[in-house]
């Protein structure tokens, strides 16, 4: 593998943009340095592998922080990404991180949660992978076990306030989770919707002949994400835990985190590109299976209640921190399931492969700043996640995650053209301009020129520390 060379191009951290060409020796990065510096002109002459980057800028692999691969959401339905085929799908959109879920399912125990899904990823990633903690059952032994998960480098762990029949959580067990987070210093993550007033809400309709797809939407309202984003707040506050809610999906939840950290609580939120883009009006509300595809939970939610653009400002002002892709791809077979019922359509997008190119189409319409892309995709997951200075970061010492990122580049995506493992796209003839040309893991290639050169097992298991989020 040796040394190699990235010349030419702008270098674009989170916190620093400039002219640079960076050196790899093996896996690591071991200089950013100025293309006229003496090591950049003699490496010319060497037997350093010179990689062109001119007009392109040189950016951080992409840090994905909410992934579901291979998830059994039901008996009749796994999402249909494998850790192969998702990680391959990822590298070809500008990701070389990203964090799946072990998930506790009540009556069983964590390590077994773990070691389960410690052996469904081993040799299958394109591209390095860790875990999150589901928890689906707080009890005194989880407890224990949670806190022994540390030293395996599991150190966030998700809650559910939704699901009522299978991951819900009360609020007693939640504020448990979070007094051992205080004390460990590990992140929790939050589905907050207030599944309990949901279920009713989804029944009633049901009941009344209300069976389509919209009624995923009506039945999930946007007060019931900020009453549940509230109540998780409070309850992180009394415990003295960190918190991050995932999948934020509207003005109402966003509201609830901005006053927190207004307060200079640790509170945290993440958004998803289908949150930024995608709506319950021209997405969710179509007839058969075409609403049923774009089921997920957090709904869609209405254009015309403006919060698309209160999540573009969110993530302007840092009150979201991160976007992460939810990524839970599910094939027709799986989705038309939902046809007669919209309670029995499994939830979730496929968005893995295209987040780095929507989020860029952000900084072409001038709603963030350059910098300010690689923070939200890459930098700041890193660092929530206890990855900081290993990943999301063009520094020496930092793994060669490295993107080659073409930005002038226009295509559409679609089903015929997309590498992820779904027949369909929610993102079917969307135009984008922008598109990750090469891509390194810890040095290698595993996309060069738009080939994919990648090795299945190549990617290994993130051991994690505690995140860092202070500053
Ligand atoms: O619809 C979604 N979000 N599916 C994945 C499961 C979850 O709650 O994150
Ligand atoms: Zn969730
Ligand atoms: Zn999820």
């Amino acid at each position: 593998m040796g040394v190699k060379l990235i010349k030419g191009g702008t270098v674009v951290n989170a916190n620093h943009i400039g002219e640079a060409d960076v050196l790899i020796e093996e896996e690591k990065i071991v200089g950013v340095i100025s293309p006229q510096s003496e090591i950049a002109i003699s490496a010319l002459h060497g037997d350093t592998d010179i990689i062109d980057a001119s007009g392109m800028y040189v950016i951080p692999g992409g840090v994905d922080a909410h992934v579901h691969l291979q998830l059994p959401m039901s008996p009749e339905a796994t999402s249909s990404d494998t850790f192969a085929s998702g990680t391959a799908a990822a590298a070809w959109g500008g990701t070389t991180t990203v964090i799946d879920f072990a998930g506790q399912i009540k009556g069983t125990a964590i390590p077994h949660a773990i070691e389960t899904r410690l052996e469904e990823a081993s040799g299958q990633c394109a591209i390095d992978y860790a875990f999150h903690l589901s928890v689906g059952d707080v009890n005194n032994q989880s407890l224990i076990d949670l806190s022994n998960m540390l030293e395996e480098g599991i150190s966030s762990y998700k809650l559910f306030m939704a699901y009522p029949d299978s991951w819900y959580s009360d609020d007693g067990q939640i504020l448990q989770v979070m007094q051992l987070a205080a004390d460990t210093g590990a992140m929790i993550m939050m589905h907050a919707e207030n599944g309990i007033a949901i279920d009713v809400l989804r029944d009633q309709a049901f009941e009344r002949g209300a069976t389509g797809s919209i009624w995923h939407g009506r039945t999930r309202p946007p007060e019931l994400e900020g009453e549940a984003a509230h109540r998780a707040i409070q309850l992180a506050v009394v415990a003295g835990s960190p918190l991050y809610i995932v999948h934020l999906s509207s003005s109402n939840a966003l509201n609830e985190v901005a006053r927190a950290r207004n307060d200079g609580k640790n509170v945290f939120a993440e958004t998803c590109p289908q949150y930024l883009y995608l709506s319950l009006e021209e997405h969710l509300d179509q007839p058969g299976i075409d609403g049923v595809r774009h089921i997920c939970s957090p709904p869609l939610r209405k254009l015309a209640d403006g919060h698309q653009d209160s999540l573009w400002k969110g993530l302007r002002t840092d009150d979201l921190s991160v976007v992460a892709t939810d990524h839970c791809p599910f094939c027709d077979a799986e989705k038309r399931l939902g046809i007669d019922d919209f309670r029995q359509a499994p939830n979730g997008l496929g968005v893995i492969e295209h987040r780095m190119d929507l989020l860029f189409q952000g900084v072409l319409q001038g709603e963030i700043s350059l910098q300010r892309w690689v923070e939200i995709c890459s930098t700041t997951p890193a660092r929530l996640f206890g990855l900081q200075g290993k990943k999301g970061v063009i520094a020496p010492g930092a793994d060669a995650d490295i993107v080659i990122y073409d930005p002038k580049k226009e295509h559409v995506l679609g089903a015929e053209t997309h590498h992820m493992a779904i027949d369909h796209s929610a993102w079917e003839g969307v135009s984008v301009t922008g598109q990750a040309i090469s891509v390194l893991s810890r040095g290698n290639f595993v996309v060069q020129n738009r080939q994919f050169v990648g090795e299945q097992g190549h990617g290994k298991f993130l051991k994690r520390n505690i995140p860092d989020f202070l500053r």
